[in-house]
């Protein structure tokens, strides 16, 4: 991964305007494959390539927080050898590039039922998360086995058992409480969604932490999505006026 402090400033990005938390849902792989008449392990080989591309940008952008689908609870459906090709891919993913992630202070994360992954794909997890477990300056966060009523569900029985425990009375569970007991505890929420391959849908991704999220879809296709591409959705982010459900400011 080359890294560059110069992008906020090449693209003419105002600082000031950029999304502290980008979250992408990554879609198209297949698609792309298909249209090649390749294998769909092609698309997700290729997709691996625009992480560490999107990876290098928001870090170039001083984004500190950048949140990537990379596997959802409903993708364990998908045919076996595919789920296998997408988990050698992620551990070769940390194998390679841990190294680099700490060098330039990005500390990865993960969220999502990591007990459901293989011991070595969850090894392979630890052992970056715990060998970039000091750095500050980006917070990289691949969602694993990730589905976000699985996680609100698991967020409400504990809240539940506590309530009944008495750790926690009834009258304190307030949105901020709830926020403590979800994956994404110590995040802020996305200011900005991508999805790529236009599908007009968040299919069960981050459904509490969304609310008031901007939302940008594009029809690229993951494998063929760009540092240019991105650089034109942070100057439409800079552009949008976020109300989180107020009026408009002297309105
Ligand atoms: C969506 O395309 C992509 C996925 C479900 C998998 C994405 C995962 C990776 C690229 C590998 C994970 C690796 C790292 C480093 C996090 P799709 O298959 O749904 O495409 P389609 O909708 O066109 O079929």
């Amino acid at each position: 991964m080359k890294f560059k402090q110069s992008l906020v400033n090449q693209a003419g990005l105002d600082p000031a305007r950029l999304p502290r938390h980008v979250a992408i849902i990554m879609d198209g792989n297949g698609r792309w494959a298909k249209k090649r008449s390749l294998e769909r392990f092609e698309g997700h080989r290729r997709g691996v390539d625009v992480i560490e591309a999107m990876v290098t940008a928001c870090r170039n952008a001083t984004i500190g927080y950048l949140t990537l689908y990379a596997f959802s609870t409903e993708n364990w459906q998908r045919p076996a050898e595919e789920v296998a090709g997408i988990m050698g891919l992620l551990k070769m993913f940390l194998a390679e590039k841990q190294t680099s992630l700490k060098a330039n202070g990005i500390r990865l994360n993960a969220i999502g039922e990591l007990g459901m992954l293989d011991d070595d794909v969850r090894a392979a997890l630890n052992e970056a998360i715990e060998l970039t477990a000091g750095c500050d300056d980006m917070v990289l966060t691949l969602a694993l086995s990730y589905g976000g009523r699985a996680e609100l569900t698991s967020a409400a029985r504990r809240i539940a058992e506590d309530a009944v425990s008495g750790t926690l009375q009834n009258d304190d569970i307030n949105a901020d409480i709830v926020g403590e007991y979800l994956y994404t505890r110590d995040l802020p929420d996305p200011d900005l969604l991508i999805r790529t391959s236009g599908e007009m849908r968040i299919s069960n991704f981050l459904l509490w932490q969304l609310a008031y999220s901007e939302i940008y879809v594009t029809d690229t296709l993951w494998p063929d999505f760009t540092e240019d591409e991105f650089v034109t959705i942070l100057r439409d982010f800079a552009g949008r006026e976020r109300r989180f459900g107020k009026l408009q400011s002297g309105g």
